[in-house]
């Protein structure tokens, strides 16, 4: 692993509970730096090179507006030097279409800017963020007994 790359959890949230998806994964990463999107922007991933992005859905299966943004963002940043995992808590009552739709958004993003999946994204009703933490983390370590590209 190069040293001046960095491992990043990036989570968005308005009522707590990608908050504390986020938290659940990091007492298992501790090597993972933990940080809001409020807080940061996709230019943080041009020197990142593992990535945990827990988003949360709203308005029938968009993006907040500050994932919007970091979705735009990500689009014009390739990204090959990145792998990563998606895993988002949203509302099982909003139906299969709408259900966590931030985490395939974002993980197709992150997939067409040419980073590299870590798992297939994981979408969690809010009532099931220890789970969700559970499957993460346990690809997250299944990932770090493959052998890296390039
Ligand atoms: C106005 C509104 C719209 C929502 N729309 C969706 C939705 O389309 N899909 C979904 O899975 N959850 C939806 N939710 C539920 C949230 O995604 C869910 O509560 C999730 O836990 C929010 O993450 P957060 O607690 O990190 O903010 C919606 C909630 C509200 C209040």
């Amino acid at each position: 692993m190069k040293t001046n790359m960095r491992e990043l959890i990036l989570y968005s949230t308005l009522f707590g509970h990608n908050l504390e998806l986020s938290q659940l994964i990091a007492e298992h990463c501790p090597q993972m730096t933990r940080c809001g999107l409020a807080e940061t922007s996709a230019a943080a991933l041009a020197n990142c090179n593992r990535l945990v992005l827990c988003p949360c859905t709203y308005g029938d299966g968009y993006l907040t507006p500050l994932e919007e943004q970091f979705f735009h963002q990500v689009q014009g940043m390739p990204l090959p030097h990145l792998s990563y995992l998606v895993v988002g808590a949203g509302d099982l009552d909003y139906g299969h279409a709408a259900f966590a739709r931030a985490v395939l958004i974002f993980d197709r993003a992150l997939h067409d800017q040419g980073a590299r999946r870590l798992g297939a994204p994981i979408r969690v009703d809010y009532e099931e963020t220890t789970s969700g933490a559970r499957q993460a983390v346990a690809q997250l370590k299944r990932a770090r007994k493959e052998p890296e590209h390039g």
